[in-house]
């Protein structure tokens, strides 16, 4: 039999779980939310749910896939609780909904691209956006979104995921730090960083009921978690490793990215006298084709070659950034039929992603199937594998969720043992009270 395989370096692993989580999520919607949910207020109400259930759920999931070495359905098999494997398929049906839309952006990331490298989606951005994200066009550009995924997980964890990440996750910051710095040299982005971090208390308190969940749903989201795909990485992992020490790099550049990416996108904007929120261009704020118009539309302000190099520039970055998330949740389906049907690794990652891609049809030919695949993928998917996860792990596992998070550390079992009664009880309440509200929302 072949060995299964495992990442080269520690390092290699830390970056893939960064390309995971650092995505669409950071780019084309946290600035958006943020800013037209109150700006620090809901970063502060965002960070709690990163800090309250994202990073303790992060560290169960760690602990799932390396203490089983194995896939993220088997895995329950693999630690004698074959009865909760159910959690397990719940995170792969996910990561395999997710990507059928998430293709979709990235083929409209694409277009953009190349729309900048001619020039012609300068002229009239929101007509552009209007022609290029729904139809024959969106879905061919979302069949090649889905071959360069397919193609990086063909090649395996360390000659393709590992490999592509240790490029890209490092370009990603290097360019929205660029584009940050030039951002910041634009007359008028003064307003756009009061606009974007200056607290409205009363923007979240006045809505808590669905900005609350919606800032869950997003770190939740943003940090890769619920889909199966950090059980996944975490199941290429030796034991030498401290979780608690990889799980904390990762949350905290996620968030790093996601803060950075607003420091890009909200001042070019305001220096373009745009706005966002009522009266602003892309008022409502967080449609999905705001980062798409609001970027363009600003960026059709500097002269030519300029703006189509930044244009470039952005969109390049942007569409890596979607590229490091996506083999993530291909990886997460490639390895269950990988490991338990013995089947080959390239043949498996070219069929899932025919299969994905027709998922993703809907998506391509009308906005409204994206937003509907969206919705109902973050606020309802998601949460619920993510109280499931932190059920199993926190009253399950228990001792053994512990034992497993020591690994690889010299320190004692304080910190671990908080954490599992954290998962017990606060993680569990907090987790429960969104997807209530979330359910609220969504039936009643
Ligand atoms: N974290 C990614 C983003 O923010 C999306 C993602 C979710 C990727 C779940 C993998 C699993 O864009
Ligand atoms: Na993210």
């Amino acid at each position: 039999m072949v060995e299964r395989e495992t990442w080269a370096t520690r390092a290699g692993f830390i970056l893939a779980a960064i390309g995971s989580a650092v995505g669409l999520g950071n780019i084309w919607r946290f600035p958006f939310q943020t800013a037209t949910n109150g700006g620090s207020a809901f970063l502060l109400v965002y960070l709690v749910a990163v800090l309250v259930i994202g990073i303790p759920a992060l560290l169960g999931e760690f602990v799932i896939g390396r203490r089983s070495n194995i896939n993220a359905i088997e895995a329950f098999n693999k630690l004698g609780r074959p009865q909760w494997a159910f959690i397990g398929a719940i995170g792969v049906i996910g990561s395999f909904w997710t990507l059928s839309y998430y293709s979709v952006v990235g083929g409209w990331v694409i277009r953009f691209v190349y729309g900048f490298g001619s020039g012609v989606v300068l002229d009239a951005p929101q007509e552009y956006f209007g022609s290029v994200a729904a139809g024959p066009e969106a879905a061919a550009l979302h069949a090649l979104f889905m071959l360069i995924t397919v193609t990086i997980v063909a090649l395996g964890i360390e000659d393709g995921i590992e490999l592509a990440t240790k490029f890209m996750v490092p370009s990603i910051v290097v360019l929205l730090l660029g584009l940050a710095v030039y951002a910041f040299t634009l007359p008028g982005a003064g307003a756009g960083y009061e606009f974007y971090l200056s607290p409205d208390f009363a923007a979240v308190s006045n809505n808590a009921m669905t900005v609350v969940p919606a800032a869950a749903g997003q770190a939740l989201f943003s940090l890769s978690v619920g889909f199966s795909v950090m059980i996944t990485y975490a199941s290429y992992l030796g034991k030498d490793d401290s979780l608690t020490a990889d799980g904390l790099t990762i949350a905290v550049s996620n968030t790093f990215v996601g803060v950075l990416a607003g420091l890009v996108v909200i001042p070019l904007l305001f220096a373009a006298g745009i706005g966002i929120g009522d009266g602003g261009l892309v008022s409502g704020g967080g449609g999905a084709g705001a980062v798409f118009v609001g970027v363009t539309t600003a960026l059709a302000d500097l002269p030519g070659v300029a703006a189509q190099v930044v244009g470039v520039v952005f969109f390049g970055t942007v569409l890596v950034a979607a590229l490091s998330s996506s083999i993530s949740l291909l990886e997460a389906v490639v390895s269950y039929l990988v490991d338990n049907y013995r089947l080959s690794r390239a043949p498996t990652a070219a069929g899932l992603g025919t299969v994905i891609f027709l998922l993703g049809v809907p998506s391509a030919l009308d906005t409204a199937w994206l937003t509907w695949f969206d919705g109902i993928g973050v606020s309802l998917f998601l949460p619920v594998a993510v109280f499931l996860v932190v059920l199993f792990v926190g009253w399950i596992l228990g001792a053994e969720a512990v034992d497993e998070l020591r690994q690889g550390t010299s320190g004692g079992s304080t910190l671990p043992m908080v954490w599992l009664w954290g998962l017990r009880t606060v993680v569990l309440l907090a987790i429960l009270a969104v997807l209530a509200l979330n359910f609220y929302d969504l039936f009643l």
